[in-house]
């Protein structure tokens, strides 16, 4: 979707970035995804401005966070993409309280924690995504989520058109799942994280990091686990015992490392992927009478 003049001048005049018609393909880890423009918000409060005029305007509009739970498909997008900018995002330590801006990578988070001193979040090192993409779908791994962390989130809520704060006690998180509402827009969070000396921290974020390398088709383009594991099981097993890794639609592929995660294997079509995902769910379907759910975010026009 193209912005016009007429918008492109008044989002000057908030100070506001336009990018026209860029590829999602380079802004996903699955490096794929069509054509839009692309707002930039480098400073929060002009959010509920930016809002108000897309709005106005009827704009459709998406956020994108770090891009990296996400399918998006090919072609020119019918909405424009909002995305925080990522360079020099605010990270700063009191006591056990770190206070984080979303646009931050997750991985950076956890670090900078560490060397504070702050720990609780060494399973979380290498998912990849920012520290809003987290917080939307409670990333967990290894034992670790994020949600049992946070005390406080500012957003800006769609229902209200306002940046507030929410405190923690007053936020759902579930297993990858969250209370916030799909247009609310993370900006910035208050966790709390036990103190444990950088050492012990460091031990723990190599014990992961190890595990990661040793499961998951890390060098890859995918965008981690396709599906939810169902209740007691586990979508990758299921997978792999019928026998689909390496199973391909087009440059799509079921990982032969991890049958849960599927890979870009060149350049990839969001039908292929899609393809994929459909083929995949219906053999699991078949074999096992499970209907497994999508944990990937998939953006249709
Ligand atoms: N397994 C297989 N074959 C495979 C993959 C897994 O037999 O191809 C078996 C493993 O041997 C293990 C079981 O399935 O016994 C579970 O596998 P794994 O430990 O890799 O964990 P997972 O349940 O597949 C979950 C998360 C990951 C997270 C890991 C580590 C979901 C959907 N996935 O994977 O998160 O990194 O645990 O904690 O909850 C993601 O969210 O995108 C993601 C990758």
């Amino acid at each position: 979707m193209r912005i016009s003049d007429t918008v492109a001048a008044r989002l000057k005049e908030l100070g506001v970035e336009l990018r026209q018609g860029i590829s999602l393909a380079d802004e996903t880890s699955l490096a794929i995804g069509g054509t839009t423009d692309e707002i930039l918000l480098r400073r929060y409060d002009t959010i509920p401005e930016v809002m108000r005029l897309l709005a106005n305007e009827h704009i459709p509009h998406r956020f994108l966070g770090g891009g990296t739970n996400v399918l998006i498909v090919d072609g020119e997008l019918p909405w424009v993409v909002m995305h925080l900018p990522t360079a020099h995002p605010g990270m700063r330590v009191e006591g056990n309280a770190a206070y984080v801006d979303a646009s931050a990578d997750l991985g950076g988070m956890v670090t900078f924690c560490a060397k504070h001193d702050l720990g609780g979040m060494e399973g979380l090192i290498g998912v990849p995504g920012s520290v809003g993409g987290a917080l939307r779908m409670n990333a967990g791994a290894y034992g670790t989520q994020i949600g049992p962390h946070v005390r406080e989130v500012e957003l800006y809520r769609a229902a209200t058109g306002e940046i507030e704060t929410l405190r923690g006690g007053d936020i759902r998180f579930d297993y990858r799942h969250t209370s916030f509402a799909p247009d609310d827009v993370m900006l910035r969070v208050k966790l709390e994280l036990p103190s444990n000396p950088f050492k012990e921290i460091l031990a723990g974020i190599k014990v992961c990091n190890e595990k990661r390398r040793s499961s998951q088709p890390l060098n890859q383009k995918s965008a981690g686990c396709i599906f939810k594991n169902p209740p007691g099981g586990s979508a990758g097993r299921m997978i792999d015992e019928l026998g689909l890794k390496g199973h391909r639609v087009g440059d799509a592929m079921v990982s032969d490392r991890h049958a849960n995660f599927f890979v870009n294997t060149g350049h990839a079509s969001s039908a292929d992927m899609l393809k994929l995902i459909d083929e995949v769910r219906e053999r699991v379907r078949s074999a096992y009478g499970i209907e497994l759910e999508n944990e990937v975010i998939v953006w249709r026009n």
